[in-house]
């Protein structure tokens, strides 16, 4: 036989048979792609934790196969990754793909899922268009779109009297995004936006741009920061002085994660986000000691995250009782399921967003506690998103 011929029909039993094999028989292959490095690199942590923890207390099972993970770092560099989603998806042969924190690498993953058809759930990155145009079958979030705590927090600035606000951020989908959620809500309600800044991610430069916001003297500041970069902020914003005199509102990353390390400094600040600190529910309860046991370590909304992603893949694989192939029976058991969350029980949009409560939260001592639910049930628009 020809070499071609050969490698032909050696090719066509592959196709045939490691498929089917792998969608619903043997190991569910899970590739993690998460940062393990730089300005996000704690988030990372937290989401595998979170996602480790629900597949433990499964037996080590999702939709009946046992879980054996993939790893890439992916650094939070989106030139870098489509090449490392395609060593997951081709080289690694992976049924599902969970990832990430960072929305310009979590939108080069949801391409090359849709592209390939593969399961993929997002853990964090809130990118809107993961959920608007390049929204799919077999693309999940567990987390937030980037609207949803800037829509929330526009909402609760306005009611606040404020009137004229600067935004900071980091120049890139989560910042830019975030801060148009926040304007959509905050002009509606009266107020306006009167300078918007911003600097390259991941960049932590501030000084020139706290100058200007002192310069400028608006009502308060409105700002998307996360991970060490949010770290560094609220040190700075209080080191410059502006903390007393021009009140600091955000998304809520901006404390989330972070109050080890920022100490007083974050004191008293007013954040958005659909989780906080001792919420009081019994599956939050239930996790927040399961997880401190576990990792030693407090919990955040990113462990949350990555536990609700793992939740969500197992409602969605046990419809089908793990055949990854079945992608609509996935999407329509996912789409129909109340998801018990440690944030409080969400649903997921047709776009497959969550619509959740958003919560205010302010910070007191080392925790994000609880002032009241700032809006409830809150659906992104998912404006683009045709399926
Ligand atoms: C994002 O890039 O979408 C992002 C990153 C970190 C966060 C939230 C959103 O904490």
């Amino acid at each position: 036989m020809s070499p071609t011929r050969l490698f032909c029909l050696s090719a066509l039993a592959a196709a045939l048979a490691s498929p089917a094999m792998a969608q619903t028989g043997g190991k569910l292959k899970v590739g993690l792609m998460l940062p393990a490095t730089g300005t996000f690199a704690a988030l990372g942590t937290a989401i595998e934790n979170g996602f480790r923890q629900y597949v433990n207390e499964q037996g080590g099972k999702l939709g009946g196969r046992e879980v054996e993970f993939v790893k890439v770092d992916d650094e939070s560099d989106p030139s870098k990754a489509t090449d490392n989603v395609n060593k997951l998806v081709k080289r690694d042969n992976v049924d599902v793909l969970v990832g990430t924190v960072h929305s310009g690498v979590a939108m080069a993953m949801a391409k090359v899922a849709k592209d390939t058809g593969t399961l993929l759930v997002v853990p964090n990155a809130g990118a809107d268009a993961v959920t608007g145009p390049m929204c799919a079958v077999n693309i999940f979030r567990s987390s937030f779109s980037n609207w949803q705590p800037g829509y929330a927090m526009g909402e609760v600035v306005a009611k606040r009297g404020h009137k004229k606000v600067v935004t900071i951020t980091w120049k890139y989908a989560a910042g830019d995004e975030s801060v148009r959620g926040f304007k959509e809500a905050f002009e509606k309600a009266g107020g306006s936006v009167v300078k918007e800044l911003s600097l390259p991610f991941p960049n932590v430069e501030f000084q020139a741009l706290l100058t200007e916001i002192a310069a400028t003297r608006p009502d308060a500041v409105y700002t998307f920061f996360a991970g060490g970069g949010a770290v560094k902020f609220v040190k700075d914003y209080a080191a410059a002085g502006l903390k007393k005199s021009i009140p600091l509102y955000g998304a809520g990353f901006l404390t989330d994660g972070t109050l080890e390390a920022q100490g007083a400094d974050a004191d008293g600040l007013y954040t958005t986000l659909h989780y906080a600190d001792s919420l009081g529910n019994a599956k939050d309860n239930a996790f927040r000691l399961a997880y401190a046991k576990a990792y030693k370590l407090q919990p955040d909304v990113y462990a949350v995250q990555g536990y609700d992603a793992a939740q969500m893949l197992g409602i969605g694989l046990a419809a089908v009782k793990g055949d990854t192939s079945k992608k609509a029976e996935i999407a329509a058991a996912i789409e129909k399921a109340r998801i018990d969350s440690p944030r409080g029980p969400f649903t997921i949009s047709k776009a497959h967003n969550p619509v959740q409560d958003m919560y205010l939260r302010q910070v007191v001592g080392k925790e994000n506690k609880l002032v009241s639910v700032a809006s409830k049930q809150l659906a992104d628009p998912g404006r683009g998103c045709r399926m």
